[in-house]
């Protein structure tokens, strides 16, 4: 469960967070805006790599605000980034392994189930020894996801993890997204621009409109607020969504 209270976020004269409050405690929670409007901030916060002006979250009951990136990470937050941070020199088996280096297992054969159990449940052992350079933007997304699974992770952010794929592919991410809490107990927090993606996998959406929350609650009924569609100048009443 995500608790936000009052955040603010000040760059100079922007304000990308302004006065937030939110509870977010569905499994799979969407976050969709328009470009600028703060989502990517707003996981910078979480993840702790900028510090809000005012205001707290809490995760699963416990204050995250003001503790550093890293401790972050060992208490579970996990988050992918809107570019994607695969080494192209290494092999797709070595960049998730750089990751369990620095996490904490009980074993050596616990760590390499870690490492080859998230490769496989994003689809892609059969790329293990292929250099980040020669994976296709599909699998580097994939891959991304796999580095977010590793050492139990409470909450895992997803930073526009269907940018650039085909029907096809974000056919198989919705399924790998949807399978995350089953696979590690994490609750996941989603954000993109492909709207069939949010409400193929999303029990819950909030929806940003420069700093402000413009609507949260069940997927299709904010994909049906008035308000929501005037932000996006459309409307989305063909999609299938999550139960
Ligand atoms: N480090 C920073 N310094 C100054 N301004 C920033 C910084 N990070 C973000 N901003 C500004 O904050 C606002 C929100 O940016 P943010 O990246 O959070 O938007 P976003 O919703 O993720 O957009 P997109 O859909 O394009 O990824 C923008 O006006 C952006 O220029
Ligand atoms: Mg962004």
């Amino acid at each position: 469960m995500i608790e936000i209270n009052d955040l603010c976020v000040q760059f100079g004269g922007v304000k990308p967070i302004d006065g937030l409050t939110v509870t977010l405690n569905r499994p799979i929670v969407g976050l969709i805006g328009p470009n600028g409007a703060g989502k990517t901030t707003l996981l910078n916060v979480l993840s702790g790599f900028v510090e809000p002006r005012r205001g707290w979250v809490k995760v699963n009951g416990e204050m995250i605000t003001g503790v550093p990136a890293h401790e972050r990470s060992t208490f579970g937050l996990r988050r992918t980034f809107q570019t994607d941070q695969i080494a192209d020199d290494l092999t797709l088996l070595e960049n998730v392994q750089a990751i369990a280096d620095h996490a904490k297992f009980d074993s050596r054969d616990a760590e390499k189930k870690a490492v080859y159990g998230a490769i496989d449940f994003v689809g892609l052992s059969h790329r293990l020894n292929r250099k980040g350079d020669a994976l296709s933007t599909e699998e580097r997304h994939l891959a991304e996801i796999a580095k977010a699974l590793i050492g139990n992770p409470k909450l895992v952010m997803l930073d526009e993890p269907g940018a650039g794929m085909t029907e096809s592919e974000s056919e198989h991410l919705q399924k790998v997204i949807k399978g995350i809490p089953g696979y590690c107990k994490a609750q996941v927090f989603l954000i993109d621009h492909d709207v069939e993606l949010i409400a193929a996998c999303c029990n819950e959406t909030m929806v940003l409109d420069f700093g402000k929350l413009l609507a949260l609650g069940p997927t299709l009924e904010v994909l049906k607020n008035p308000d929501v569609q005037k932000a996006y100048l459309g409307n989305f009443d063909d999609l299938e969504v999550a139960a």
